[in-house]
């Protein structure tokens, strides 16, 4: 049994005994056994951040098999999420969870349905563009039959079958109203400047959606509002559903089946940069008919209740040119685009993450009020429970691993394994920290979110150097910690997609919602004039000659992050009923090149963007006339032509109720300089026809503004915040010419 093993880590020949392995193996198991207390977890860091994600955590039960409680502690679960991603800029400590919730879920609608025997969309194993569209015409034609065979009941004297009464809607009402007040939430954050520029028009186009859901900026039309509206029948005190009050049990509003629904809503659109694919997936199901819908627009008139949310829905929702003809459309653009860029095995995996997404929005609407086992699984793969649990293992193991490790040249970090697991030095915290960390960044040892291929498991496992050292339970506590290091791959999602390939390892390491994005009055600024009244003329026209030649390395990475001041202000959709609101809509729709609101929704006559692009349009624009490769995405930007503003923005952006005076204020200088690009009489900025337009939406834009301004009442602080915004933002954009 004295077997050597030879491996070579960072450079350096290691020998181990398999004689030592094994007395190793004796004495840790004894040790351990004695050994019971583990070490007080450190904190892993102080501050609000720290301390409001405990909060978090708090509520969260440990497992339990008490089967009363887990759909309740589920329910308050949800409803905790459905507050808290509506009010993300309070709390960003949800972020985390809410991915590893996501995630979990989605694994959970994939299992559930690996037992369906029905034909469903895993059945088209390939894209195929004829094939998917037949599938989607068979769903619909399914739910229309099942439509005129409840009409011929009702024509033969049956009675309502949704709701006998106008009370008995009421409380059908209540019930799917967590859903329908975050009406179109699937696709609330995917409007980011930050993502890929040669995905934008896929984005664009099914951010359309999302602004028709909100109505596309006109109060009437918003389905929150007219939903709200509807309930208010019943409910005439109902508080905004972004507020913790419609949370009261007294509102009788949702089971579990409707508020898990509506957090899955509120969670697939949170990371658009590692999920662009499930989005469009769960937006092609999500916008199919529903049998429901079209009862509900039958029976509710007929209790003397207003139907139009639902006959809206019936009408824009349609697969000839509505919203499930765009969803279509977006899926299929987006498989020709990554067949293009990244070639077929990438559009396979593709196209199984959109599988996913779709099984994921028809799972939410089929599930019962059955309680998942998402708490129990939380709990499994929270990071930092995990991380404990494995510091006290190893602070248990230390003493017996000491003196067999000293002849190793195991190095991890900057230190030999011997060293860090010296006995006094590991009972400090703070070391205890600075070895999990190493380890965690240490490859071959660990593959932060593959434990197969990580050495460190693979050692302690059968036929490994180290096999035995751990026990089971702690082997599977290494896995699940080595597993948790990545939040994109929960076990189980991430064999649904295998093979990983390029487009999944794109993952963007930036985070959309900066935690720090508060508006910091000292500082940089300070020096900056606050103008005392409003610009007197902010769309004037400029005496004088214009600037003909702007430097475009400082104007570009402005001009591309412009549109991040307002685009994060309207993920809940439940913000944007009042008017600010929908001048907010109203104006992100004429910053992305959007026709005039029309009272009817466009649909798919919505005219191209390579004829009808936003302010991004017009900046790739002005790269291609200065012949400028085309950059991949803001960030590629910035790394070329670093813009310390740029950044500054993008984190007074991820607070935008906070620093929402500030950023109306710079938006307001940039429709100036968007004004000057147009009247530039260089024609290396812009083609004439191009600056016509962008002039045209520049007008648009403004008036958004001003509607926005009016709505702020005098002596709100927000006006000052106005004023300062414009005043920063002016100081950098004169520095363009
Ligand atoms: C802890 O907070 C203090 C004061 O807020 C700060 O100065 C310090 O840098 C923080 N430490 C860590 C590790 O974040
Ligand atoms: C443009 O601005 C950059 C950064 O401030 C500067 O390094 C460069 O010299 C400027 N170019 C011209 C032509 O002024
Ligand atoms: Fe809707
Ligand atoms: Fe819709």
């Amino acid at each position: 049994m004295a077997l050597e093993f030879d491996f070579v880590i960072e450079n350096r020949q290691v020998a181990f005994s398999g004689i030592l392995i094994l007395i190793c193996t004796c004495v840790t198991i004894t040790v351990y056994l004695r050994n019971s207390k583990p070490p007080q977890r450190p904190e892993r860091s102080n501050g609000s951040l720290a301390q409001g994600r405990k909060r978090f955590k708090e509520p969260r039960p440990a497992v339990t098999t008490n089967a009363e409680w887990t759909p309740m502690r589920e329910l308050e679960f949800y409803k905790e999420l459905y507050f808290k991603l509506q009010n993300l800029e309070e709390h960003p400590d949800t972020i985390p969870v809410a991915r590893q919730a996501f995630l979990v879920l989605l694994s959970q609608a994939l299992e559930d349905y690996d037992n369906e025997l029905n034909k469903n969309i895993l059945s088209i194993k390939r894209f195929d563009k004829n094939e998917l569209a037949r599938f989607l015409q068979s769903h619909q034609d399914r739910v229309t039959s099942q439509y005129h065979q409840y009409i011929s009941r009702r024509q033969s004297g049956g009675p309502r079958e949704l709701f006998q009464n106008q009370q008995a809607a009421g409380d059908w009402l209540r019930e799917i109203a967590p859903l329908k007040l975050v009406d179109g939430a699937w696709l609330g954050h995917l409007n980011k400047i930050t993502m890929p520029f040669s995905l934008r028009q896929i984005v664009r186009q099914t951010w359309q959606v999302f602004t028709e859901e909100l109505g596309n900026g006109n109060r009437d039309q918003h389905h929150v509002k007219i939903f709200e509206d509807l309930l208010r029948v019943f409910e005439p005190e109902l508080p905004s559903p972004i507020t913790k009050a419609i949370l009261h049990p007294r509102y009788k509003l949702g089971n579990l089946k409707y508020w898990r629904a509506a957090v899955a809503q509120l969670l697939v659109s949170l990371f658009p940069h590692d999920f662009l694919p499930e989005i469009l997936g769960f937006n092609m199901h999500f916008e199919a008919l529903q049998l429901d819908t079209m009862q509900a627009a039958k029976e509710l008139p007929e209790v003397g209740l207003n139907a139009y949310y639902f006959l809206l829905h019936v009408s824009i929702d349609n697969g000839h040119s509505g919203h499930a003809a765009m969803a279509m459309e977006s899926v299929a653009d987006y498989i020709r685009h990554i067949t293009d860029t990244e070639g077929e095995v990438a559009a396979g995996v593709a196209w199984k993450r959109i599988q996913a997404g779709y099984i994921f929005s028809e799972w939410q609407s089929r599930k019962g009020s059955q309680p998942t086992n998402l708490i129990a699984r939380l709990n499994s793969v929270s990071d930092d429970r995990l991380e404990s649990k494995l510091l006290a293992i190893f602070g248990s193991k230390i003493q017996a691993a000491h003196r067999l490790h000293c002849g190793s040249r195991v190095k991890i970090g900057k230190r030999l394994l011997s060293e860090w697991l010296d006995p006094e030095a590991f009972l400090v915290e703070e070391w205890q920290r600075e070895f999990i960390r190493c380890l965690s960044t240490s490859q071959p040892w660990i593959y932060p979110g593959d434990s197969r291929k990580s050495k460190l498991a693979q050692e302690f496992r059968w036929g490994g150097r180290m096999y035995g050292a751990f026990t089971k339970s702690e082997l599977e506590t290494l896995e699940l910690w080595i597993n948790s290091l990545d939040y994109a791959r929960t076990p189980d999602y991430y064999s649904f997609i295998e093979p990983i390939t390029h487009s999944w390892h794109q993952i963007s390491k930036i985070s959309n919602t900066d935690k720090n994005g508060k508006f910091v009055h000292a500082g940089k600024s300070g020096s900056i004039e606050t103008a005392n009244s409003l610009p007197k003329d902010p769309l004037g026209k400029y005496l004088g000659d214009l600037p003909t030649n702007p430097n475009l390395s400082v104007l570009l990475p402005l001009w591309f992050t412009q549109c991040c001041l307002l685009e994060s202000f309207l993920y809940a959709p439940g913000r944007t009923t009042d008017n600010i609101g929908c001048a907010v809509v109203r104006f992100l729709r004429a910053q992305s090149g959007f026709e005039t609101e029309d009272l009817i929704v466009t649909g798919t006559d919505e005219p191209s963007t390579t004829e009808n692009g936003g302010v991004v349009e017009f900046g790739l624009e002005m790269i291609r006339h200065a012949s400028i490769p085309i950059l991949q995405d803001l960030y590629s930007l910035f790394s070329r032509w670093p813009s310390e503003f740029a950044t500054t923005m993008l984190k007074l952006a991820s607070s935008p109720i906070r620093n929402f005076g500030v950023l109306l204020g710079m938006s307001v200088a940039f429709l100036e300089l968007q004004e000057m690009v147009s009247e530039s009489s260089n024609p290396g900025l812009l083609c004439p026809k191009s600056s016509e337009r962008l002039a045209l939406l520049v007008r648009r834009q403004y008036q958004c503004l001003q509607a926005c301004l009016q709505e702020i009442p005098g002596g709100d602080t927000r006006h000052v915040d106005f004023h300062r915004g414009y005043d920063m933002a002016k100081v950098e954009i004169n520095k363009c010419f």
